[in-house]
């Protein structure tokens, strides 16, 4: 009896995040498709057995404690991680061996680091020319940049200025429009709101909002800030020690208990 018991605990916990609760989360036809991923670096594999799905112009946040391997799923993602084994599909293609600049520029998937990657001695117009590098010729980038501007007149109105002058909110704004430039279908961003003061938060979440909700970008995030992250993503996945242990809507992990004493502080 207890052992049966037991077990039912096993199966609600397994169901919790089996592929088929993470189908029904993500709705029909995926956009991307994670299975069964092992990754790392050099011969440690930090994330274990990760699957994951999101639908076109939706939005998945990974939450969970430092060194949980957030970013290493990120990192596997773009091509900057080891894949052991496992495989992933964006839009229909199998990109999980696809170098880095190929992701960018074929698979259309773009990726905002952890870590400032500002330029700071360039002005903000050079710092969006550099995402434009993978164009044949520098004057594509600059026509990619300006499309860019016209979303983004606050760094428009800026743009001679060294990028070191800026604030806090704007250089995360200027690194997510450096991404835009190759108008990428899908973004991966790693701590959109790091170090950032409260009101600029805002800003660059209503930022991420436009791209998701007005212009169908698919958005993969990681957020330290979990509430902040979960409010916002349609689906929260929680990572601890490389492993998918939660799965649900944004609103049912805000308000599962477990994550409230974990995460969101009570
Ligand atoms: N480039 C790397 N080379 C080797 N090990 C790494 C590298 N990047 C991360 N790690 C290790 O992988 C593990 C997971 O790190 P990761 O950065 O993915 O966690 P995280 O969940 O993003 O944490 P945080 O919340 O602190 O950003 C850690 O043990 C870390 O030391
Ligand atoms: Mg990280």
């Amino acid at each position: 009896m207890a052992r049966r018991a037991k077990s039912r605990e096993q199966d609600k916990a397994t169901d919790a995040v089996s592929i088929a609760h993470l189908d029904r989360l993500a709705g029909p036809a995926p956009v991307l498709g994670i299975d069964h991923l092992h990754a790392g670096y050099g011969r440690m594999e930090v994330v274990r057995d990760l699957s994951l799905r999101v639908a076109k112009g939706k939005s998945l946040c990974l939450v969970g404690p430092n060194g949980a391997g957030k970013s290493t799923v990120l990192n596997a993602l773009y091509g900057f991680a080891r894949i052991f084994s496992g495989t992933i599909t964006l839009a229909g293609r199998d990109i999980t061996k696809l170098e880095p600049s190929d992701k960018l520029k074929v698979a259309r998937l773009g990726y905002v680091l952890q870590k400032d990657s500002v330029f700071p001695d360039m002005t903000v117009e050079e710092n969006l020319w550099m995402g434009g590098y993978l164009l044949e010729r520098a004057s594509l980038a600059k026509e990619a940049a300006e499309r860019v501007f016209e979303h983004y007149p606050k760094l428009q109105a800026r743009r001679r200025e060294k990028a070191r002058v800026l604030s806090g909110g704007e250089r995360r704004l200027l690194e997510i429009s450096r991404a835009l430039v190759m108008d990428p279908e899908m973004l991966l961003i790693d701590e959109p709101s790091i170090g950032l003061e409260p009101r600029a938060i805002d800003m660059i979440f209503d930022t991420l909002r436009e791209l998701r909700d007005g212009r169908g970008k698919t958005l993969l995030l990681v957020e330290q800030n979990a509430r902040k992250g979960l409010s916002f993503a349609d689906i929260g996945y929680v990572l601890v020690g490389g492993r998918l242990v939660k799965a649900g809507t944004g609103q049912e992990l805000l308000d599962d208990p477990d994550i409230g004493r974990l995460f969101l502080g009570g």
